[in-house]
């Protein structure tokens, strides 16, 4: 693939099906749980990207037997702490958050150090929030003090269960907390913040004692020690974060609609569809499903004009965090001075993408309002591009570059965008999706 795209042409009317890659967040969960199992767990359609092979290359360093087949992929899993520790062994989670900081989680019995490494954009990201919790249940982590990779982990062999108030809406470290649970004598307890419930729902589905009191804005979890995971055969969904890139590109689009068939649309997931149907957008569920406690359905959207601005209730955040990028752009189309706040979290991510989000509107001539935590985007109904617009590689972000394609494609410009190999860490199909549905004639 080149290291830069061009665009330079807006993407023509359209009325397409699509299918979008399979969902990152049950990917790797269901990797690390299959290998927690007993026997062979296969998963049909995991998600095929970079994110996901670095899940399964730490596997096999600890001694997972895996084999990928054309239709499926199968883990022999060892049972719970059934890896093989030893020596000098380095995991490199690549740039994958939800890797990182959910593997050390299954290393808590290992009586060597183990290293864990990533990326560059993965090494400026906090790892505070697990080893915390971690080091609570008897973990230790070398050198004492660091918060960033590359960090050593060390196992004790009495890990205990522990009281944890998970206060930022982080599934992350929520999921780090439950999959440690399951190697801790005695119960953990947590207070979470409402975030995405994937890993709960799984063990949920293998009727592992998870309890789970839900409130308005928190979940109450308890969760004991277990003796063994049953096999996990799993048909993962498509991914509701890579489809809002298609559902914004057809809203933002004249006179045009998709359908996206099978995604993932558990209510802990989709903030932004909310939040598009509050700014007016066009958002349909049908043929809807359950799998696995898990809901399904095909998204069909359409194009809008008279977008409204919107001031989006705090709440949402959780549910809609990777797709605040994306969601940006409509704010810059509607009408009036959308607000989003209580964000900082947005500025943790594989770049800050709060201050480059605002960065880019800006360099759109779309006025914002900027802290340190929350955004006002000065919305232009009528907003139109001509000029030059150069977007950097930052970070390697996959998710700035699928926005900076998608505003591109929508509002017009000529656009030189680095790196299109950024996606191949979640949504490997996206630009072949986008020549698809039309942009055929954009690249250079
Ligand atoms: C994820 C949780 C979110 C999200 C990330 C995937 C997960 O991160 O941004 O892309 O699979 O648990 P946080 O837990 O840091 O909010």
């Amino acid at each position: 693939m080149p290291k830069i795209i061009s665009i330079k042409k807006k993407i023509n009317n359209f009325n397409k099906t699509i299918t979008v890659d399979a969902d990152k967040s049950l990917s790797i969960r269901w990797a690390l749980l299959a290998s927690q199992a007993t026997g062979k767990s296969r998963a049909y359609n995991l998600l095929k990207s970079e994110d996901v092979s670095f899940t399964l290359d730490c596997l096999k360093k600890l001694g997972i037997q895996i084999s990928q087949k054309k239709k499926y992929c199968e883990i022999t899993g060892n049972g719970i702490g059934g890896f093989k520790f030893k020596k000098n062994i380095i995991l490199d989670a690549g740039n994958s958050g939800t890797l990182s900081r959910l593997i050390p989680a299954l290393l808590l019995k290992s009586p060597y150090k183990i290293k864990l490494i990533g990326d560059t954009s993965l090494s400026k990201r906090d790892f505070s929030r697990i080893i915390k919790p971690l080091e609570k249940f008897g973990a230790s982590f070398f050198p004492q003090k660091k918060t960033t990779l590359p960090i050593f982990i060390k196992g004790s062999e009495n890990i205990r269960g522990i009281k944890y108030n998970e206060e930022k809406g982080s599934a992350q470290i929520k999921s780090c907390v439950i999959l440690a649970a399951l190697n801790a004598t005695g119960k953990t307890f947590i207070k979470a913040k409402k975030s995405r419930n994937h890993t709960e729902l799984m063990l949920k589905n293998l009727k592992i004692p998870i309890k789970i009191k839900q409130t308005k804005n928190f979940d109450f979890i308890k969760i004991k020690k277990i003796d063994k995971i049953k096999k996990i055969n799993y048909t993962i969904p498509s991914d509701i974060s890579s489809s809002a890139f298609f559902i914004v590109l057809t809203i933002l689009s004249n006179n045009s609609q998709l359908l996206i068939k099978k995604v993932n649309i558990n209510p802990t997931r989709i903030g932004a569809i909310r939040i598009l149907k509050m700014m007016g957008a066009k958002i349909i569920f049908k043929n809807r499903e359950m799998y696995k406690g898990e809901k399904m359905a095909d998204i069909f959207v359409k194009s809008k004009n008279n977008l409204k601005a919107i001031k989006c209730p705090q709440n949402l955040n959780s549910s809609s965090i990777d797709e605040f990028l994306i969601i940006f752009l409509v704010a810059a189309r509607a009408k009036g001075v959308s607000y989003f706040k209580d964000l900082a979290e947005l500025n943790q991510k594989e770049s800050p993408r709060l201050n480059l989000g605002s960065k880019i509107l800006n360099m759109m001539g779309v006025k914002t309002e900027l802290t340190k935590n929350s955004i006002k985007i000065y919305g232009n109904p009528n907003l139109e591009l001509k000029g030059k617009y150069v977007i950097k590689d930052y970070l390697k972000d996959h998710r700035i570059f699928m926005m900076s394609v998608i505003a591109a494609l929508t509002f017009g410009g000529d656009w030189k965008i680095s790196n299109p190999d950024s996606i191949k860490t979640s949504f490997p199909s996206f630009l072949n999706l986008v020549k698809l549905i039309g942009g055929r004639e954009v690249y250079e």
